[in-house]
């Protein structure tokens, strides 16, 4: 019995079909359905063992169902006018607004919008940064997600990789002594060239929180500063974890991006971005034929992610968002136990969803879906991973 799971290969969901290239076949609409139909049963039916990644698979917004048959287009910045009348900016204003709360702003003073996910809020936080700080170097540590790195590329700043302590956090004295040794070699008429700053908020392998605060302090020897805070996973969580991580724009974050589909949970990719709106241009008309003002990154904008979003945390508000916080750190803690128990070593930084262990064999990471890094595996305790599938990971881990 034992012989046959170790060696069963693992599942695949998402075969590459060749009956799937598009002109193989002739069109058979019923045939279609069915196989899509199948498709998603296998999905659902696999996500239960998705445990390592950060996406919450908890989620059913099948009554939404109809949105699928029209376009919903929020053509530049969700608070401005559009031509086109077929948008959901009233939906997309109230998410900015409730995440904007949940970052310690007044929703007032902030400006955001719903993006295509993490990365695309990080590009825009950094290129609000640059406008201020042309001459600033990004600092960030080497957790920081390799979007920050890419976005760097991408608006021709140049990225100082700084390490990280033992708990996955940038280090503030390695920020501080980069950022005056900045200073002293590009003074800038004595100003200093300034600092950006990416303190992510739960990193990817281990869901350590930078602190805001901290870094803002350590980086102000280069002049002005700017922290841009990528909340991708962890914003939401640290919003309502007991030991309050400091993340926010009342902890000094000048931006922040959160990914939707993450510990909310979502059926496309999206998040939202939020910035300082006194750093934000002022809204002026893009174009004649959009009548849209557009700071966003992108013209076109789904209006089905602003939906989505909205859905998800109107059923939740900020008492649910908690609630739902706070059961899965508990389920965090009950990974930690079991874990233990299984003897592979877990750790566990303070608040995080992220268990790592030691990195099991191949089939046991195939068969529920884990993120390695080296000799460590992680899973992530988003909403859809219950006390009973890390029960049945560790009788596999007992058995291998
Ligand atoms: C810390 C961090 N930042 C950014 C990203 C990228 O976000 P997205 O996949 O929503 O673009 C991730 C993705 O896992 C992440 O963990």
């Amino acid at each position: 019995m034992t012989d046959t799971v170790m060696t069963r290969p693992a599942p695949d969901p998402v075969p590459d079909l060749p009956e799937l290239h598009i002109g193989a076949l002739p069109a058979d609409p019923g045939a279609d359905t069915a196989r899509l139909l199948d498709l998603a049963s296998a999905l659902r039916a696999e996500a239960p063992r998705v445990l390592g990644f950060p996406g919450n698979l908890a989620f059913d917004f099948s009554d939404l169902g109809p949105a699928l048959s029209i376009l919903t287009n929020n053509v530049g910045d969700p608070t401005s006018s559009d031509a086109s009348g077929v948008h959901t900016k009233s939906y997309e204003q109230a998410v900015v607004r409730f995440l904007a709360q949940t970052a310690g702003a007044h929703a007032d003073d902030v400006y955001g919008y719903v993006t295509t996910g993490g990365t695309e809020g990080i590009l825009f936080g950094l290129a609000t940064a640059r406008r201020h700080l042309p001459n600033a170097d990004v600092y960030a540590s080497d957790q920081a997600h390799y979007s920050v790195a890419r976005a760097a590329d991408l608006l021709g700043l140049h990225l100082v990789t700084l390490p990280s302590n033992d708990d996955g956090t940038l280090d503030p004295e390695s920020l501080k002594v980069a950022a005056f040794f900045h200073r002293r070699v590009r003074p800038h008429a004595g100003r200093g060239p300034g600092a950006i700053v990416v303190a992510t908020i739960g990193t990817t392998m281990r869901g350590a929180y930078d602190d805001v605060t901290e870094l803002r302090r350590a980086a102000a020897v280069a002049g002005d500063v700017h922290v841009h805070a990528d909340a991708a996973s962890g914003g939401p969580i640290a919003a309502h974890a007991p030991s309050n991580p400091r993340w926010n724009f009342a902890h000094g974050a000048d931006s922040i991006s959160i990914s939707g589909h993450k510990i909310i949970g979502a059926p496309v990719p999206c998040g939202v971005v939020l910035a300082r709106k006194d750093l934000v241009d002022e809204p002026v008309i893009a174009s004649e034929y959009t009548m849209a003002s557009a700071r966003t990154l992108g013209c076109s904008r789904s209006g089905l992610a602003a939906l989505l979003l909205w859905s998800a945390l109107r059923r939740l508000g900020h008492t649910g968002l908690r609630a739902h916080i706070l059961r899965c750190l508990e389920t965090a803690q009950y990974g930690v136990d079991q874990l233990t128990q299984a003897g592979v070593h877990p750790t566990r930084t303070t608040d995080s969803l992220t268990v790592c262990f030691d990195r099991p064999a191949d089939w046991i990471v195939r068969k529920w879906h884990l993120a390695c890094e080296g000799p460590t595996a992680h899973l992530i305790t988003v909403g859809h991973v219950t006390r009973s599938a890390i029960d049945e990971l560790c009788r596999d881990l007992r058995t291998s």
